[in-house]
């Protein structure tokens, strides 16, 4: 991999760590939007305590840091809308589907093309520390693990994606829609995050605790609860992981 000199954000290049997340973490009090990527990790981390899988030199495999003392921490989910819109725009640059799977999956119509885990320090109501890891599956053809519904850019496109090229796209955005942030517009976030969710109209299966049902997207709240309107007409409104798509 090699990246320009003149780079969006402050850049470590590693050839090999356990996690990105993990590596930033301990670098202490970096600059802001400080951005970590490696070629390899032999323990990626995943949501729900899951691994994440990733083939060496194949896919971006990157974490930022923010230092975001200006949001309540009410308001976190912003940060999770603006990183995933991020990957999102950069990816509907190659690509038609490409969609947010609520709470922060990027989806290539059913499939999963980009996973992201975000962890959040708090002081008092406010934020101090935002980190986010992100992986990107760009060059990788073939998927091993039993990780539900992969697929990368390249088995859609046909043709290798520099990753380089592909990080210094999202992290110009990243920053920018950081700054569109800080600057207060939640709402114009909060839209878009909307309008480009995956499911975003119609009926769909889905499963909680009692059961299958079929629902249609309401909105997601602010706080990031995703509600559902079922075929009788009831609400029904869920925190991450108390509901779970059901795909064909
Ligand atoms: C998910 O399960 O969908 C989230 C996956 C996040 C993986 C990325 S890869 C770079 C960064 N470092 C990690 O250990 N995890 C994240």
């Amino acid at each position: 991999m090699h990246f320009p000199d003149s780079f969006p954000v402050p850049l470590i290049v590693l050839d090999e760590t356990d996690s990105t997340n993990r590596y930033l973490n301990e670098c202490g009090q970096v600059a802001e939007l400080t951005t970590v990527v490696s070629r390899y990790q032999t323990a990626g981390r995943g949501q729900r305590g899951n691994s994440w899988e990733s083939e060496a030199g194949q896919n971006l495999l990157f974490s930022f840091v923010l230092y975001p003392t200006f949001l309540e921490a009410r308001h976190q989910f912003l940060i999770s809308q603006f990183v995933s819109l991020s990957l999102k725009e950069v990816l509907d640059e190659f690509t038609e589907g490409i969609t947010i799977k609520w709470p922060n999956d990027i989806y290539w119509q059913e499939k999963k093309i980009a996973g992201i885990l975000i962890e959040h320090d708090v002081q008092g109501p406010y934020l101090c520390r935002s980190l986010a890891g992100i992986g990107v599956n760009i060059n990788q053809e073939v998927f091993r693990s039993p990780a539900p519904n992969p697929v990368s850019l390249r088995q859609i496109i046909g043709k290798e994606t520099s990753l380089p090229d592909f990080l210094y796209r999202v992290m110009q955005r990243m920053q920018s829609y950081y700054n569109l942030l800080r600057d207060g517009h939640h709402a114009e976030i909060a839209t878009k995050y909307q309008n480009a969710l995956f499911h975003r109209t119609g009926f769909h299966t889905y499963r909680d605790a009692g059961g299958v049902f079929e629902a249609e997207i309401v909105h997601v709240h602010s706080s990031g609860l995703l509600v559902l309107r079922d075929r009788q007409g009831v609400e029904r409104k869920y925190a991450f992981k108390e509901v779970e798509y059901l795909l064909i």
